[in-house]
């Protein structure tokens, strides 16, 4: 590719009589040059990294935000820089937001915010160290995405619910479970689940191959540790490492603005959790009895409970498992609830309307536009079949037979897809 250097000004100085002044040599046909098909590019001349670039208007004096992960002690002064359909545009300055749930670790989820310059068209951005007189030639560029085509199309969603699993990885292999989750959430009206992967166990990755093929899953590649040393912990002091958590804190917040224009709400929880509402068939009339008692509502807050792994009784209820030969654990076996540990944390997960939330962390949002809602137990509860044994506890438990409810439905589409999955991990050997 031809090299091309950068002229500031161009743009503002070519408003007036655009087609009559030629676009600097080689404009044209280095804008874009390359463009990032990557979920993580590697920032040119900085220790930072890129995810995803969307336009948000929604914050007065920005158009777009670039949800990236910046290495927090290396930020430097930044300028963004537009392929305005075909042409260069001007740089304009940048705003680096860290968010503050980073846990101590050197590298933290970054929103970069800047503004599109007048007159351009912007299809994708890129950001320079330096605002003018630079080599762009070497540049990657990023798509810029959720770009409205039309006010209409605001009001219509393709789904109503998107749930979002930040990071898959440690060759997790739990067919079993994820075949019957996924399925519980289809039952409760979820229409597509984002899947971030790291890494997945070789029967697993068959099972989300199907799922992807079949159009519930969505998956994202999440190769963090090609580009850093992920932590497999959350604490920085406790756990070290580069990054909290193999990255879960950046790909939640790419994964609200993700589906944003194309979800209704988005659920945030991980593939062990299942929102449940405890007094209606589904999440759609669940959400439209709490939207209609809290209109100004954007975050709802679900309570967790955990359903723990040791105490299953083989009773005559359990439903017969024809999934022997399948890796993973049976969740229909988890009937024993615990009440929440009243002197601990306890983990709350979430459904947002993706609109009203301008950033999050796992178990809380950090910065919003509307009202936070905390839904009561009776109502919804989100059932976590933890996968690790836990310490015996002290906490009442009680016997709790809501997953049951659905298993009649259940159990016929876990079995179809589990066969489609066998006669797949048999084709190939
Ligand atoms: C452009 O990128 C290539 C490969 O990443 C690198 O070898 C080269 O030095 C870069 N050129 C400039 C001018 O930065
Ligand atoms: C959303 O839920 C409503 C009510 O259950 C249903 O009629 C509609 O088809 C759903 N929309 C999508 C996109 O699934
Ligand atoms: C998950 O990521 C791994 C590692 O990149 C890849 O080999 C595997 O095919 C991915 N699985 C799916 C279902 O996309
Ligand atoms: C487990 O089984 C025993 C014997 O059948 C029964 O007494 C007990 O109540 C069961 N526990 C639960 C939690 O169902």
């Amino acid at each position: 590719p031809t090299s091309h250097i950068f002229t500031p000004g161009f743009e503002r100085k070519e408003n007036k009589t655009y087609r009559s002044i030629p676009p600097p040599r080689g404009a044209l046909d280095t804008c874009p040059v390359q463009m990032s098909d990557q979920s993580i590019t590697p920032l040119e001349n900085t220790k930072h990294f890129l995810v995803s670039a969307y336009m948000d208007q929604r914050v007065k004096g920005f158009d777009i935000r670039i949800i990236s992960i910046f290495r927090r002690d290396s930020i430097q002064t930044l300028h963004c820089l537009f392929c305005c359909a075909g042409h260069l545009s001007s740089t304009t300055p940048v705003t680096v937001l860290v968010h503050e749930d980073h846990f101590g670790f050197p590298f933290s989820a970054t929103d970069v915010m800047c503004q599109i310059p007048p007159n351009c068209e912007a299809t994708h951005v890129t950001l320079l160290t330096q605002p003018d007189g630079v080599e762009v030639s070497n540049q990657t560029w990023l798509p810029i995405k959720n770009k409205k085509t039309s006010r209409e199309e605001e009001k219509t969603f393709q789904f109503n619910f998107t749930v979002c699993i930040s990071t898959l990885y440690g060759e997790y292999n739990n067919v079993l479970q994820f075949s019957q989750t996924l399925e519980m959430y289809r039952l409760l009206g979820v229409g597509r689940v984002v899947i971030y992967n790291n890494s997945a166990g070789l029967e697993l990755n068959h099972l989300l191959h199907s799922y992807s093929e079949e159009g519930l899953v969505e998956m994202v590649e999440w190769p963090i540790h090609k580009y850093l040393n992920p932590s497999h912990g959350w604490l920085f002091s406790k756990h070290g490492g580069d990054l909290h958590y193999y990255g879960q804190l950046v790909t939640l917040n790419d994964c609200i603005y993700g589906p944003m224009d194309r979800s209704r709400y988005v659920l945030l929880n991980d593939i062990d959790e299942i929102i449940m509402p405890y007094q209606h068939d589904n999440l759609k009339s669940m959400m439209d009895m709490l939207q209609q008692q809290h209109p100004d509502t954007g975050v709802f807050l679900i309570g967790s409970h955990l359903f723990p792994k040791k105490y299953f009784n083989k009773s005559k209820d359990t439903p017969l498992p024809q999934w022997s030969g399948v890796p993973g654990f049976n969740i229909l076996e988890r009937i024993i609830r615990e009440d929440p540990d009243k002197n601990i944390f306890n983990p709350q997960k979430m459904i947002i309307q993706p609109r009203l939330v301008e950033q999050t962390s796992v178990h809380d949002v950090l910065k919003m536009f509307g009202q936070k809602y905390k839904v009561p137990m009776d109502v919804c509860r989100m059932i976590h079949c933890s996968i690790t044994l836990r310490k015996e506890r002290l906490l009442s438990q009680h016997k709790d037979t809501r997953l049951w409810d659905f298993k009649d439905k259940l159990m016929p589409r876990v079995n179809e897809m589990l066969r489609r999955f066998e006669t797949e991990v048999k084709g190939n050997g």
